[in-house]
């Protein structure tokens, strides 16, 4: 179990102290975070960051359980949440309680699930059988076909005051926090006002209790168009692949690997070799 848990996060919300997330697929990236960050997110996206997939659907419960059980091993003291992917979470409430109880058999301490009003006899029930939930409203990537994009979300007032509602039912169900993803920063302000639990933004402006980013972004191993509300410090792609390619170069011209990276012969069993 980690060090950090639900109750600290929230009176650190409460104490007005930022809360920190950010995604973790494997050993190496949780390995890398835990030490930064308050919760790893492992999250749905591990589809298109890491497995090659456009969006997020194609990600199925054994693939999240692969990638939980990785970062579990680590035992990390951030709060680890699992995301739970598309169909997961649709079908019955006996499957979704077996999907998420399994979550938390393999080392997560919360679940994490995207929509509105319509998912809040989900999130009861999964409440009812102490799992705890973080909800996740606004641009929620699962729905790409039904918004027609990746889109920013809320911007007219019946959206706007849909998603603020949602927000709250979302709380009333017993979410323990809420992810915000593309909003407007006004929006993502109120709700965060009005609300009692925590909220964590993505591309919804400063006012959150928190931020989320993919770690991947964060770091620049992404390829292809970031969103404008990613930040990246570093460019690990071109870092890492400089560093591939002078390894690959001394390799060919003979000066990998030197007398220091082999093993030598002890003197006695020079002779049997070299005969
Ligand atoms: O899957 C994910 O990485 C997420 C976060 C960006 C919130 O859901
Ligand atoms: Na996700």
């Amino acid at each position: 179990t980690s060090a950090i848990t639900i109750p600290r996060l929230q009176q650190w919300a409460r104490d007005g102290r930022r809360l920190v997330m950010t995604t973790a697929y494997d050993a190496v990236t949780a390995r890398l975070a835990d030490p930064v960050v308050d919760m790893l997110l492992v999250g749905d996206s591990v589809g298109n960051v890491c497995l090659g997939f456009d969006n997020t659907l194609p990600v199925s419960m054994a693939m999240m359980n692969h990638h939980l059980e990785a970062v579990a091993r680590t035992r990390p003291r951030a709060l680890v949440v699992a995301d739970m992917p598309y169909l997961s979470y649709h079908l019955s409430l006996d499957d979704t309680l077996c999907n998420a109880g399994g979550f938390l058999q393999r080392g997560a301490a919360a679940v994490k699930l995207e929509g509105g009003s319509k998912r809040v006899e989900t999130i009861r029930a999964l409440v009812e059988c102490e799992i705890p939930v973080m909800g996740h409203l606004g641009l929620t990537p699962q729905s790409v076909h039904a918004m027609g994009g990746f889109k920013v979300q809320g911007r007219d007032v019946h959206d706007a005051v849909q998603i603020l509602e949602d927000a709250h039912r979302l709380q009333e169900a017993g979410c323990f926090a809420l992810v915000l993803e593309g909003i407007p920063t006004e929006l993502a302000a109120r709700i965060t006002r009005t609300l009692s639990i925590p909220t964590i933004g993505i591309g919804a402006g400063p006012h959150c209790s928190g931020q989320v980013l993919v770690l991947h972004d964060i770091v620049g191993l992404t390829q292809g168009r970031r969103p404008k509300f990613v930040r990246t410090y570093v460019d690990g792609f071109d870092l890492l692949q400089q560093a591939l390619k002078h390894w690959a170069e001394d390799v060919r011209r003979g000066a990998f690997p030197s007398a220091a990276e082999s093993y030598a012969l002890p003197a006695d069993a020079h002779a049997a070799v070299s005969a």
